[in-house]
């Protein structure tokens, strides 16, 4: 069932290259689904010399047949998406309630959320999480707390609203003055600020998971676009260092509301190296000329924070573990050309712990872990020009048939540029692009 489907999902810390990829696998899909996240996420695509950063619209925005859906898994901010659709609409892009739908059931990131995680991040100090400060885990902490959560429905109605706001602001203003000493928030004004932006929202207001399970009985075809990584997975990743989601495909049921057959083939995005933004573990960090050269040639700062990013050698053993954690079925491998100059190459193959190999790759236990590298020849040849596998370099090949052996799958596609033409359909079983 459902085969037609697609999942895409990042396979390290995030900004895999997700957008680029859904970007080239929406044109033959009907639906476009984001199920995890909110505002946390920034997805690029590169159309025409074009540069979209997307947050919380899904990327399949940029094709005019598709349907776009913001999930009930989705923390949604409402002034960010308010003026991520203004922008679009200022460049052209069509952007109405015909080809956006958001879930009624998503919970909304609210004032002091945003608040809430500013307030925490700097009162952690060194131990901070260095979140995206987009309010995204206090916003998911109220929705599993439900007596102080706001959904989108809510903000339909104006006197619910009120009631609720009035309400929860009370008890946050009495939490934030107590632990950070901070200046109440004026909930009559956020009560009408939020009213206003309900209205605006009115038109895109829906019952997505219904419209989603029409979809896969009906046997269209549904791409599901995640957002962040799985090493930044709330159960599977690398807590406490993680975002608050479920972010893998194991995600996709519960954050869309479908049956979990609907997922069709997973495709796992990975970098030809690795990168992370904010703090916690990273085995294969080089904080060096080696970092700092991935870092630059990789334009590796945030899309959504401009923070830069940590740089390292590809984690195959991490990668691997996700890929089995999802069950991909195929690897879409991004920014292979941006290893080019490198004399060699390093690949963490596995962890070497207190003088032992590490045998499952456990994000419980990753104090003190030792790479286990392998050095493959690099290359010098620019790879942005080449359009097939052959075109490669024969040690680029080579990286590539190395990186499907380690992580068990074949790679379907591979980036070798930012634009939507920099792409390599290698190894694909994705229907319509094979
Ligand atoms: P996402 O969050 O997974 O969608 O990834 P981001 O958009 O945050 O970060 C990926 C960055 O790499 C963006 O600037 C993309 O334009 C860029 N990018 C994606 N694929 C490639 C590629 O194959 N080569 C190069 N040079 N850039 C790429
Ligand atoms: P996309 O979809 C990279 C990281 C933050 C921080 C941690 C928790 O673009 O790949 P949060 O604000 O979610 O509470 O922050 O998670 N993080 C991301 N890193 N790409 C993302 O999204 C991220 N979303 C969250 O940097 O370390
Ligand atoms: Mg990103």
């Amino acid at each position: 069932m459902s085969a037609q489907n697609v999942t895409v999902i990042g396979l390290q810390w995030g900004d895999e290259g997700k957008g680029k990829v859904v970007d080239a696998l929406a044109h033959r899909c009907t639906y476009v689904v984001r199920y995890c996240g909110g505002a946390n996420a920034g997805h690029t695509v590169t159309v025409g010399g074009q540069r979209f950063a997307l947050h919380l619209i899904p990327c399949g925005i940029l094709h005019s047949h598709v349907h776009n859906i913001v999930g009930n898994g989705i923390v949604f901010d409402p002034p960010t998406a308010l003026k991520e659709i203004a922008g679009l609409r200022e460049r052209g892009v069509h952007v109405e309630g015909d080809n956006l739908h958001v879930s009624g059931a998503a919970h909304v990131v609210m004032p002091w959320h945003k608040l809430q995680d500013t307030l925490s991040e700097a009162a952690l100090g060194a131990a901070k999480i260095g979140t995206t400060a987009r309010g995204i885990g206090p916003c998911y902490s109220d929705k599993a707390a439900r007596t102080t959560a706001v959904r989108v429905a809510d903000l339909l109605d104006e006197s619910v609203l009120r009631e609720k706001v009035l309400r929860i602001v009370d008890v946050k203003n009495r939490i934030f003055a107590a632990l950070y000493d901070a200046q109440p928030l004026d909930a009559q004004a956020i009560a009408a600020e939020y009213a206003d932006y309900g209205r605006q929202l009115a038109p895109l207001v829906c019952n997505t998971s219904a419209m989603l399970r029409r979809a896969v009985l009906g046997g269209e075809r549904i791409l599901f676009e995640g957002g962040q990584g799985s090493m930044l997975d709330l159960d599977h990743g690398t807590f406490p260092f993680v975002t608050s989601s479920s972010v893998t495909a194991c995600g996709v049921p519960g954050g869309a509301g479908v049956p979990p057959c609907s997922l069709g083939q997973v495709v796992g995005v990975m970098k030809a190296y690795n990168t992370r933004v904010g703090a916690g573990p990273f085995p294969t960090e080089q904080d060096n000329d080696t970092g700092n050269r991935i870092r630059e040639r990789g334009k590796e700062y945030g899309t959504t924070t401009g923070r830069p990013r940590r740089c390292g050698w590809l984690d195959a053993f991490a990668v691997r573990y996700a890929a089995d954690l999802s069950g991909v079925s195929e690897i879409a491998l991004s920014l292979l050309d941006v290893l080019s100059g490198f004399d060699e190459i390093k690949v963490c193959v596995g962890y070497r712990k207190n003088g032992q190999d590490v045998e499952d790759f456990d994000p419980v236990g990753l104090d003190g872990v030792e790479c286990v590298y392998e050095t493959l020849p690099g290359w010098k040849e620019e790879l942005t020009g080449c359009q097939r596998f052959t075109d490669l370099p024969p040690a680029a090949q080579r990286y590539v048939t190395r990186i499907e052996e380690l992580v068990g799958r074949p790679v379907g596609l591979i980036g070798v540029g930012p634009g939507r033409e920099n792409t390599i359909i290698h190894l694909t079983r994705v229907q319509g692009l094979s």
